[in-house]
């Protein structure tokens, strides 16, 4: 076995909640007169929530804003991300995500979540895989944000493996450089599958076998 571990992200990687995130920061772009469109959210993509409004905010040039009104408007964003995320079913988890995680888990790899979002445990719960993972580390017990490599090294201490016993699964190039430099082979899909730091291509999690096994 390659590695023991397997850490996944999980915005974009288990759940298409990145098209979620999109359509809430939209609302609060649109309505203060703000460009904003999907490739800059690209930017946000394993970004907190404050970090990712301060990085929309690069384009606003209204009146400067003060500490709660940034407060507010992250509220404002959360408020309609977890609209979105109430509408959310075990439907929204594809076959082939739960089918690979149950064989990962059946050949004895420990599967984590390394996440910067505060609602991740609601969504693995709106979605039914509440249960699976052997280890959650979230945007609830971390100071630093991805890439920074702070949720992945909880990640890997929650399952108890050595952080180069494990490979993160990544759709963010802040995600990879998280995983780099916390010591960790990554695999990029999606956006990240084409950042030059990702070890692994992949284009589905159906592919992880060939790499951990
Ligand atoms: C990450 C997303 O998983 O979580 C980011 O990729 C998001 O886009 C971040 O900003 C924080 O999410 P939340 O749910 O705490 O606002
Ligand atoms: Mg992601």
């Amino acid at each position: 076995m390659k590695f023991k571990g397997i850490i996944f992200d999980l915005d974009g990687v288990l759940v298409h909640t990145d098209k979620l995130h999109y359509r809430a920061w939209k609302k609060i772009a649109d309505a203060r007169g703000i460009p904003f469109n999907e490739e800059m959210n690209n930017l946000l993509r394993g970004v907190s929530r404050m970090e990712s409004l301060e990085i929309i905010l690069r384009n606003y040039h209204g009146p400067a804003l003060s500490a709660e009104e940034k407060e507010a408007i992250a509220e404002e964003k959360n408020r309609y991300y977890r609209e979105e995320l109430e509408t959310m079913t075990p439907e929204d988890v594809t076959e082939e995500v739960r089918e690979s995680l149950t064989a990962l888990k059946a050949a004895g790899i420990k599967v984590a979540v390394g996440s910067s979002s505060k609602n991740t445990r609601f969504i693995l719960k709106q979605v039914g895989l509440d249960k699976i993972f052997d280890g959650v580390s979230d945007g609830t017990n971390i100071t630093k944000s991805k890439p920074d490599p702070e949720v992945f090294l909880k990640a890997a201490e929650y399952v108890s493996l050595a952080p180069a016993d494990c490979l993160v699964v990544e759709d963010a190039v802040a995600g990879i450089e998280a995983a780099k430099s916390g010591g960790m082979k990554a695999a990029g899909i999606g956006d990240a599958a084409s950042c030059e730091k990702t070890d692994y291509r992949i284009a589905a999690l159906a592919d992880l076998k060939d790499i951990v096994l």
